[in-house]
C-alpha cells in the first residue's frame, strides 16, 4: 500500500506526518478549465486556482452561482454538444472536473457529461484531465472493470462489511454512473487521474491528508471537499498519477 500526505502521492509516509501545505503552487501559471465549478469541489477548486494564480476558465450550467469573476462558458452537460465545449478546452494546460451527482435520482450525468468533456479535449489536443469519483467505485463493475474484487484493498473491516454495504445501497445508482466515468477516461488515451473520495465535508482546508494510489485508505471515512480540490492541483505536477485512481481520506 502506498499512503502519504498531501506532499507526495507515491512515498509511504504516516498520515500528518508532514506540515501542511494550504496553498498548492506550481513553478509556472497554468491555464486551466474547471468544469462544475458551482458545485462543493468545483468550488474550491476555483477557490484554490485563482489563489494560486493560474488562468481559470470556468464551465457551469447555472453560471450566477460562481463565486468568483472569471472567464465563463454557460453549459447543461446533460444536452450540450461536444463540439460546443471545445472552445472551453482549446489551448488547457488540464481540465479539473467537479460534475457528478449528488443522489440517485440525479445520477447519470457523471458519464454523459465526462463522456462529451473527453469529445472537446480530443478534438482540440488537450491531454490532462482529474476527476472526482467516490471511493466505493473500485468495487463496482463496468466495462472496463468487469469483474471488480468484492472489497477495495484499502478498506478495513468495517467498511468492508458495514459501511460499505449501507453505502450501495443510499448511493449505488450513484457509483454506477461515475464507475461508468471512469470506463470512459481509461478508454480515452487522456492522461487522466481520478480522485476517490470517502464522504465529503465542507470543513475548510487542510492540506494534510492521507492518500492512495489506486486502492482506498484504512479507516478513512471522511475527507474535506477542499482537500479534494487541492489533491486535484497537486496531482498536476505528479506525472506518476496518470493513468491511476487515487484514494484520500483525513
Ligand atoms: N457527497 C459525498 O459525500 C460524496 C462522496 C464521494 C464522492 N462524491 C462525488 O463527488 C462529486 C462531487 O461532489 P460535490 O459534493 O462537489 O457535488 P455537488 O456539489 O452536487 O456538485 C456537482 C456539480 O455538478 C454540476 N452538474 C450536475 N449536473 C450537471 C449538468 N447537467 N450540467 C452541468 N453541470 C452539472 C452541478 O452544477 P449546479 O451547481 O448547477 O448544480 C455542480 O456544479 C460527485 O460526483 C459526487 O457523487 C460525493
Amino acid at each position: 500500500m502506498s499512503t502519504s500526505t498531501a506532499n507526495n502521492t507515491q512515498a509511504p509516509h504516516k498520515a500528518g506526518a508532514a506540515i501542511a501545505d494550504k496553498t498548492v503552487r506550481h513553478h509556472q501559471q497554468l491555464k486551466l478549465t474547471i468544469f462544475a465549478a458551482t458545485g462543493g469541489v468545483g468550488r474550491q477548486l476555483l477557490e484554490q486556482a485563482v489563489a494560486a494564480g493560474h488562468d481559470v476558465t470556468a464551465v457551469a450550467r447555472n453560471p450566477g452561482k460562481l463565486t468568483r469573476h472569471v472567464p465563463t462558458v454557460t453549459a447543461d452537460l446533460a444536452t450540450t454538444n461536444p463540439a460546443a465545449l471545445e472552445p472551453a478546452v482549446a489551448g488547457a494546460d488540464a481540465v479539473l472536473s467537479g460534475l457528478g451527482p449528488h443522489s440517485n435520482a440525479a445520477a447519470g450525468i457523471a458519464a454523459p457529461g465526462t463522456r462529451s468533456i473527453v469529445a472537446a479535449m480530443q478534438a482540440t489536443g488537450v491531454k490532462r484531465i482529474v476527476v472526482v469519483s467516490a471511493a466505493p467505485v473500485g468495487t463496482v463493475t463496468s466495462s472496463a472493470n468487469p469483474h471488480p474484487p468484492k472489497h477495495d484493498p484499502g478498506d478495513g473491516f468495517l467498511t468492508r462489511y458495514l459501511l460499505s454495504r449501507i453505502a450501495q445501497t443510499a448511493f449505488g445508482k450513484v457509483y454506477d454512473d461515475l464507475a461508468a466515468m471512469e470506463a470512459i477516461l481509461r478508454d480515452s488515451r487522456l492522461d487522466w487521474t481520478a480522485i476517490r473520495p470517502p464522504r465529503l465535508t465542507d470543513k475548510p482546508l487542510s492540506g494534510s491528508y492521507r492518500t492512495a494510489l489506486g486502492q482506498n485508505l484504512r479507516g478513512g471515512l471522511f475527507v474535506p471537499r477542499a482537500d479534494v480540490a487541492h489533491l486535484m492541483l497537486k496531482v498536476l505536477e505528479q506525472p506518476h498519477t496518470i493513468g491511476h485512481t487515487i484514494g484520500i481520506a483525513t
